[in-house]
């Protein structure tokens, strides 16, 4: 996608920012969709700020790829806060009844509120915000399903806003928004790179995945274990990079590792959940 080669410099954060307040006029309540993998990291801090008073639902999408005993804690811990969330895997589906009933329940307020003052009552609003590649278009895509049809041109704007009905009475608006990583933290700014929320053209590519591998090492051995058939792992991450490049043929003329291959073999694979399940931020 366009969004992932974006280097974000105070301008583009600026208009994004403009973007999204812009919509959030337009809409009773937000979703803030969060990568379950890195439910802080995936958050953008200023987002609190720009909604106000805004009814906000968070969504941790690509369940599938987090730790299930993780992604549990991460709920609770947004409900023991009193924050309404909902885990979701954006592709096959999963969550998305659950999603739409919570979103009923934080619009009705507003929805009442139409029908109290006796005006034609109109369904509730609400627009999906949330950094880059975190599912947002899955997400709408998934929603929309057959619904997918183009329900009302709001005049009065620049450009027309499109709506889709999701749900009885919840239209939902078929542009996200997006927000920029923080990236400002280097920890941060790693789990975002291994998610992809962060070009790869921004960094380089050996300490990166070099320090997923020790990350992995530590946290989430049996996935790495399993995937690249080895016994054991050694400490050191270039070490590993040599076992998994021979075990998966990943060399040039002469028999050395091609070292280029195989980290973006990891790197990869990390991304498609085929390392196994993996939570890399704890609540
Ligand atoms: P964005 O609009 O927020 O930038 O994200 P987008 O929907 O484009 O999704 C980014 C990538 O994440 C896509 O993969 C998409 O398939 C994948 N994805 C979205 N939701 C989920 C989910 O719940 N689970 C899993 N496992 N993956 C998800 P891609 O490789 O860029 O494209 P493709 O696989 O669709 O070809």
């Amino acid at each position: 996608m366009e969004e992932k080669n974006l280097q974000w410099f105070p301008g583009h954060m600026k208009k994004a920012q403009h973007l999204i307040e812009e919509n959030l006029r337009l809409v009773d309540l937000v979703i803030e969709l969060l990568d379950a993998r890195i439910p802080a990291s995936s958050q953008n801090p200023l987002l609190r700020e720009i909604l106000g008073d805004k009814p906000r639902l968070i969504v941790l999408n690509k369940a599938d790829l987090a730790d299930k005993k993780s992604l549990d804690a991460w709920l609770k811990n947004f409900r023991d806060e009193n924050i309404p969330a909902v885990a979701v895997d954006a592709v096959k589906g999963t969550g998305l009844k659950t999603l739409i009933t919570l979103a009923k329940s934080l619009a009705a307020p507003k929805t009442n509120k139409f029908a109290r003052a006796g005006a034609k009552p109109r369904s509730a609003r609400l627009m999906i915000v949330g950094i880059p590649n975190v599912g947002k278009s899955s997400l709408i895509n998934r929603l929309a399903g057959a619904n997918h049809v183009k329900i009302e041109n709001k005049p009065g704007v620049t450009r027309a806003k499109q709506w889709i009905k999701i749900a009885d009475g919840l239209d939902l608006l078929d542009m996200p928004g997006i927000l920029w990583p923080k990236f400002d933290d280097a920890q941060v700014a790693l789990k975002l790179s291994w998610t992809y929320a962060i070009s790869d053209e921004i960094h380089d590519l050996e300490p990166t995945v070099c320090k997923l591998l020790e990350t992995l090492t530590e946290k989430f051995p049996a996935g790495l274990l399993e995937r690249y058939k080895l016994e054991n792992l050694p400490a050191d991450s270039h070490e590993l990079l040599n076992l998994i490049g021979r075990k998966r043929g990943c060399l040039v003329k002469g028999g050395e590792i091609d070292t280029e291959k195989v980290l973006r073999l990891v790197l990869t694979e990390f991304r498609a959940g085929k390392l196994g399940r993996v939570t890399l931020d704890e609540p």
